[in-house]
């Protein structure tokens, strides 16, 4: 054993390379009102050794950056598809024809996985979905067959961890949810009869968000003690135990080596107590070195199949899962990194920015220092601010939860203003607020700046063709020769 140092290091390169597959997957979600330019994602993307990413739908601009990019690519089908496309095969075909065969075989997009659906049976969709995902699955895998792609282009589903479950902390008492176990069933039969995989989303910061009590160390990969001893198998951190949970549910079932890919993993930054920037730098960082061991689970040793979630944030999201539901990304919503990162690439630890992004000018929205803050238009108006933009950095525990009366009251009316490209006519609360060129951000507090999207020049040229084509119209409609 001791007498083994060069073959042990090239069984380490080995394992990394083997291990790490492609390497690190990311999710690249677009629910932003400012969403960066595909291209420069790509860009980004590259210049971070990322080699394969996770889509939630299958964006044309997006699939066209991603053109012979090397780039391993994950589209998604969202669930409010799943009706129509269980119940048409029709559908199907012309959904996997223009979102999957027209970008593989013109484009040179390397599509490898259609993802229907996206956590389809968590419990607050009460059972909406329960009924489609397996059939919408079925004709999409037709239509992928039929199309000759089936054998580099397979099917899965992204499933929140929440379809299974231990009766007690033993990842050995595993089964699927009793309320899904069926379709579980159908579903896991399905994928292992066209050597599609097993897609679960893991987080352990939800662990740590639902109970107080969990402990906190458990949810990293820092060998929490004491670990759980499962019949020989010691469990330290929860990845390791949720995850085994599902390769439980599946062994019981008789579907032991069904590949599984981690469809979504990460940690969020702001919005609640737990969600910091030195937190998501421990459970990512623990996350890539456990990765790039190529060591595994106790129950499924060998190289992990990942996804990060995710890469940039996205301030358009839902807050209904919580405030923090805005602030996954490993990027901040302009494409700057949040922290130091090893992704396994030759990058080292720095997490690589994109490059060419514009910020609007240095302008802020603020509440006006002489606003009475008695007025009756405030409650109301930094309601609507934050309504219609993005609040979610205020709060107990949070980025911005030390401001005070003032400070809170021109976070949200900033927010507005930024979100609004910096309109006057967005910073307009009566007789409150001004607009100021003094940074108001206090330390880990920032006030920010928006980015210039390409979509605005988009629409600007729209604009301009509308505006030409209507002057044309006007002339043949007030044309007294017609
Ligand atoms: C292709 O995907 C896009 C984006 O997800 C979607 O809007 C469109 O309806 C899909 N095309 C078809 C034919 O279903
Ligand atoms: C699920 O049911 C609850 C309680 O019956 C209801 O409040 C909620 O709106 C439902 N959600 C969906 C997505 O149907
Ligand atoms: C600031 O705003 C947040 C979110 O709206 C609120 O929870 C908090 O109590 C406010 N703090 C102060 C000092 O007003």
């Amino acid at each position: 054993m001791m007498g083994g140092g060069k073959f042990s290091s090239f069984f380490v390169v080995f394992v990394l390379l083997v291990g790490s597959g492609s390497g690190i997957g990311v999710n690249w979600g677009t629910q932003s009102t400012h969403p960066l330019s595909p291209s420069k994602v790509v860009k980004m993307l590259k210049d971070n050794g990322i080699q394969k990413v996770k889509l939630f739908d299958a964006d044309a601009g997006i699939l066209d950056a991603l053109k012979k990019s090397g780039i391993q690519v994950m589209v998604g089908i969202p669930n409010d598809m799943l009706y129509t496309l269980a119940n048409s095969v029709e559908a199907a075909e012309k959904w996997v024809s223009k979102n999957v065969s027209k970008h593989v075989s013109s484009g040179g997009v390397d599509i490898r996985y259609v993802a229907v659906g996206n956590e389809p049976f968590l419990s607050t969709y009460n059972g909406s979905f329960e009924a489609t995902t397996l059939p919408a699955l079925q004709n999409i895998q037709a239509a992928l067959t039929k199309s000759g792609l089936s054998n580099r282009v397979k099917v899965t589903v992204p499933l929140n961890a929440d379809v299974y479950q231990s009766s007690s902390e033993k990842p050995s008492d595993g089964g699927f949810r009793p309320d899904i176990n069926n379709v579980m069933l159908q579903i896991v039969k399905f994928l292992n009869n066209n050597g599609a995989p097993f897609t679960v989303n893991i987080y352990p910061f939800i662990s740590l968000y639902a109970d107080p009590n969990f402990p906190v160390d458990y949810a990293f990969f820092n060998g929490y003690q004491p670990a759980i001893n499962d019949n020989g198998r010691n469990y330290d951190n929860v990845f390791d135990a949720n995850h085994d949970t599902l390769v439980w549910a599946l062994q019981k079932n008789g579907f032991g080596n069904l590949p599984i890919i981690v469809g979504e993993i990460g940690w969020p930054t702001d919005g609640d107590r737990n969600a910091n920037l030195q937190y998501a730098q421990r459970f990512n960082q623990g996350f890539m070195s456990r990765y790039m061991s190529g060591k595994g689970t106790p129950m499924r040793p060998g190289p992990i199949d990942a996804y990060l979630f995710s890469l940039i944030d996205e301030d358009a999201k839902s807050i209904q899962p919580g405030n923090f539901e805005r602030h996954w990304g490993m990027f901040y919503f302009d494409a700057q990194p949040k922290y130091q990162l090893n992704l396994g690439s030759a990058r080292g630890n720095g997490l690589v920015g994109a490059s060419g992004v514009d910020h609007l000018a240095k302008k802020w929205c603020v509440l006006k220092p002489s606003a009475n803050l008695n007025d009756d238009q405030l409650a109301p108006s930094v309601a609507y601010a934050c309504q219609n933009a993005d609040c979610t950095s205020l709060g107990y525990g949070t980025s911005c939860g030390n401001l005070d009366v003032h400070g809170n009251i021109s976070y949200a009316f900033n927010s507005y203003y930024q979100i609004n490209d910096q309109m006057d006519s967005a910073c307009k609360f009566p007789s409150l607020s001004m607009i100021t060129d003094k940074d108001p951000s206090v330390g880990d507090c920032k006030f920010r700046i928006m980015i210039q999207t390409d979509s605005a020049e988009l629409h600007g040229k729209v604009g301009y063709l509308t505006t030409v084509l209507c002057f044309f119209v006007l002339l043949l409609f007030c044309n007294p020769w017609f």
